[in-house]
């Protein structure tokens, strides 16, 4: 990533939220496989755990205490598992400390990059990791997550339910430019916008206007606008021709579960949610999958390379190449859960994942292009 947070030296403190479900059980292998990659290169880490969730909710009424984002603003990161439980059916917790620390925080980049570890995980045939790979910008602080709405006469047969699309100058400027900027930054040189301009004439042109005067100031990258539909389509036809993709919030939501199975499935997927020279927040792109919880079978890899985005973003980036090149060889030896070729539970694969990185150092890590 081009703009990380400034490098505050290499002790670092990172708030960590397990959460519900699987989340726990991944955050615990994520957290395995980056202190071993920190002990390769002598540097230390310092985690604090948070207990806020579903459990912590229920038994105290309290989804994040009143001072918690401004807690969470004094650590260096921020890494999150899952939020999620039927328990907690209008999912209020989740809402306050995962999209509530996005807004707070004013996260306004949600990084998901799509990247495909090994022809075998990809659902179209014939498709080799040169053709799955590019990120998703995915606008993070507005659109339709804003929650301004209402419903009228609930529950009867004349019930109106609102919910409004917020699109600001400065929400849709500051994530295009975004996009463009790492483009630059990491020599990609083709970025898409995707909206609903033919639908939704107001809010996205406004999309529209923004992308054109942000494109025409890289002259250099080649811009291209496709409405969400072409873009979806597009992505399953022939996903090569993607390098950088900017798009709202919902729509972000929505390609880039498309493009976690494209890239082999929920369990690998990582994100971060950015605003770059501040603190962050990283999480697996999967939630907490209930049926899943507790059986040890969860796929940890999208926790881990999550967490490898996190030490990215904090200039850490030799311990973030070795995670991820021992993801890698993980992948490809099959030695993981069951969705990605394997046999092994959630944490055995995290034991494997940390000796590997043990075993990358001054080895091959240091020629893999990520
Ligand atoms: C994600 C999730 C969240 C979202 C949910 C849990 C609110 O699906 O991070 O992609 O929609 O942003
Ligand atoms: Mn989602």
């Amino acid at each position: 990533m081009p703009r990380s947070r400034p490098n505050k030296g290499w002790d670092v403190r990172i708030a960590v939220i397990p959460g519900d479900g699987v989340g726990v059980e991944v955050t615990a292998e994520a957290i395995k496989v980056v202190r071993a990659a920190a002990a390769v290169f002598g540097h230390s880490l310092d985690f604090e755990m948070l207990p806020w969730s579903a459990d912590h909710y229920l038994a105290t009424g309290v989804t994040i205490p009143s001072d918690g984002y401004n807690r969470l603003r004094e650590f260096d990161a921020i890494f999150i598992g899952a939020l999620g439980d039927p328990r907690v059916p209008d999912n209020r917790h989740a809402r306050d400390i995962l999209l509530g620390t996005r807004f707070e925080l004013d996260l306004y980049v949600n990084y998901r990059p799509v990247r495909l570890l090994d022809e075998r995980l990809c659902p179209l045939k014939g498709r080799t990791p040169a053709d799955v790979n590019f990120v998703v910008f995915r606008e993070n602080t507005e659109g339709l997550y804003v929650g301004i709405g209402g419903r009228f006469k609930p529950g009867t047969a004349d019930e109106v339910a609102i919910q409004e699309e917020i699109n600001t100058f400065k929400g849709v400027d500051r994530i295009v430019r975004h996009a463009f900027e790492f483009a630059r930054a990491t020599g990609r040189t083709r970025v898409c916008m995707a909206d609903k301009s033919n639908a939704m004439v107001d809010g996205h042109a406004l999309w529209q206007r923004v992308f054109r005067d942000v494109a025409a100031r890289y002259p250099d990258l080649q811009a291209r606008h496709l409405y969400i539909d072409a873009l979806a389509l597009l992505m399953v036809q022939d996903p090569s021709q993607f390098e950088v993709i900017v798009t709202n919030n919902l729509f972000g939501d929505i390609i880039t579960d498309l493009g976690a199975a494209l890239q082999g499935g929920l369990g690998v997927a990582a994100s971060g949610n950015l605003h770059p020279g501040r603190t962050s927040m990283f999480e697996p792109v999967h939630g907490s999958a209930p049926p899943l919880a507790g059986k040890n079978i969860a796929n940890p890899i999208g926790a881990i390379l999550s967490a490898a985005l996190m030490l990215d973003y904090l200039g850490r980036r030799d311990e973030a190449r070795a995670v991820e090149a021992a993801v890698a060889r993980a992948v490809s030896e099959r030695q993981g859960t069951p969705d990605i070729g394997g046999s092994l539970g959630t944490h055995e694969t995290g034991d494997y994942i940390a000796s590997a990185v043990r075993k990358v150092e001054g080895d091959t890590w240091r020629n893999q292009k990520f």
